[in-house]
């Protein structure tokens, strides 16, 4: 097997250590929220942006505002996926640098409520897992064409701090898929290393977003929030670029497999309380 040894490969230079000028990057969800500050990231790098997600309307105003490319689709359906594929595929010529699996959505009641249906766990697992399982593997060939050992494709899987520890809601599909979404990471980290496609986590915290706004039926409260947050503020968009940034550049290509919690501290700097307050 013919592995380079460059032990003694001299720094690149700082302007391109973080660059991801040229590259081809897919944002699902990039419409709004998250999604929305991540693709302006990379947009305003340089990169070749396509933004998607199922309001065409929506995509349509967001990609004017950030100059990039939009097409609506729907990623919670293999269907769907395969369709967004194509077009990705015919897009930018067979090569795909960075896909990030940002559409996400949630749900919750209380459990006494039992509904009868299930659609709102079925609604966040078909999204949240199987959607970022069936477009990842549909997207390899073309992270493969694009990738070298130098600078391997990306996947970067927008996880959630309540794939760690769960939140304070009965957000049960919800908390459960993110934490399938780490584990995926790992597993895909495994399989595709050898392919030269790095597959990397980023786990926000409490970032304001039409999501996270939902959350105020459940009784949270942005400035408690921020307050409870070691770091004393709530995420915002250059937390949330510049960790997807940092994946796609030179700076982040020896990172597989890693979850990166961008949280302001609320997993790393949790303690276990040893008294009541006096
Ligand atoms: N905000 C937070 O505090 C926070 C914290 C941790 C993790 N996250 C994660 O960050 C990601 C983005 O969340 P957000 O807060 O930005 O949520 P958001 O404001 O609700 O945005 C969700 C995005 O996903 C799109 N989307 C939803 N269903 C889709 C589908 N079936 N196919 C394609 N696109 C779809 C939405 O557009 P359409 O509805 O038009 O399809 C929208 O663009 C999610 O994975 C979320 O779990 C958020």
């Amino acid at each position: 097997m013919n592995v380079p040894v460059n032990a003694n490969k001299p720094m690149t230079s700082i302007q391109s250590l973080f660059s991801v000028t040229g590259k081809n990057v897919l944002v699902t969800g990039g419409s709004r929220g998250i999604g929305e500050m991540i693709a302006h990231g990379f947009a305003a790098a340089g990169a070749n942006v396509l933004i998607t997600s199922r309001d065409e309307t929506a995509c349509q105003v967001t990609a004017a505002k950030l100059s990039c490319h939009y097409v609506a689709s729907n990623v919670a359906t293999v269907t769907g996926c395969d369709q967004l594929v194509q077009h990705v595929d015919t897009l930018f010529g067979g090569k795909l640098h960075v896909l990030i699996n940002n559409a996400g959505t949630s749900w919750g009641e209380p459990l006494e409520r039992r509904s009868k249906t299930g659609w709102g766990f079925d609604k966040v697992m078909d999204l949240n897992v199987k959607g970022l399982f069936y477009l990842t593997r549909a997207c390899i060939p073309l992270l493969q064409n694009a990738a070298t050992v130098e600078d391997p494709a990306r996947v970067i899987n927008i996880g959630s701090v309540v794939g760690l520890v769960p939140q304070d809601a009965p957000t049960h599909a919800y908390d459960a898929s993110k934490a399938a979404v780490h584990n995926l990471t790992r597993k895909f980290a495994s399989d595709l290393a050898s392919k030269h496609i790095t597959v990397n986590c980023v786990a926000p915290g409490f970032v304001p977003s039409r999501m996270s706004a939902g959350l105020k039926s459940w009784g949270a409260d942005h400035e408690a929030l921020a307050s409870q947050t070691p770091l004393q503020r709530l995420g915002n968009a250059d937390d949330m670029a510049g960790a997807c940034l940092y994946f796609s550049s030179r700076a982040g290509s020896w990172c597989t497999g890693v979850i990166l919690n961008v949280d302001g501290g609320a997993v790393g700097a949790m303690t276990i309380p040893l008294r009541s307050e006096l």
